[in-house]
């Protein structure tokens, strides 16, 4: 300890509900652990499930195991304990006939419901990236339109 000083000030006591300092912990605790990852999810469903073109695809789903799927997913690329428990990607997503069109639109809800959420845009960025990689595994690589003849 530093003479003069007393206690040493946590980087969390000199924040005080603005960001001054470089943010620390990791993705997963930023986010707000587990039960932030669960609030994240069960509004992107939500979304989802009532948007006009991608809604179709959650009609009659276990929306609440997805939920706590894509929370698992989530925390383990985020730097959390958890591990992945769901299904592999691909083969859940295989019969579904996901096109690019349908993961483009799940990427922009992704990203509202992020920012609404207050998530700090350079996890955002992590996150997106991490997402993307996945795409091959998700879609069947058309397009959600053929080019004109
Ligand atoms: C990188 C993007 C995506 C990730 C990380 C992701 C993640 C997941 C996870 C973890 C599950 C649950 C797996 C399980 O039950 O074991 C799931 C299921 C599902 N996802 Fe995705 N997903 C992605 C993209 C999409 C897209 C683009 C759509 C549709 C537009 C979609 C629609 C669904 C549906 C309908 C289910 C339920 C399937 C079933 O119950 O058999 N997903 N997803």
């Amino acid at each position: 300890m530093r003479a003069g000083l007393g206690r040493p000030t946590a980087v969390k006591d000199l924040v005080m509900g603005e960001r001054l300092l470089p943010a620390t912990g990791s993705d997963y605790e930023r986010v707000g652990g587990e039960p932030g990852l669960r609030r994240i999810f069960t509004d992107l469903l939500a979304r989802m499930g009532a948007d006009f073109v991608i809604g179709y695809l959650f009609a009659g789903r276990d929306v609440a195991r997805i939920i706590e799927m894509e929370v698992s997913l989530a925390a383990s690329h985020l730097g959390g304990p958890e591990r992945y428990a769901g299904r592999s990607v691909a083969r859940v997503h295989g019969p579904l006939r996901i096109n690019r069109g349908h993961f483009r639109r799940r990427m922009a809800f992704l990203r509202t419901t992020l920012r609404d959420h207050g998530v700090d845009e350079d996890i955002i960025a992590r996150w997106v990236a991490h997402d993307l990689r996945l795409e091959p595994a998700v879609t069947d690589g058309t397009d959600c339109a053929q080019e004109p003849a």
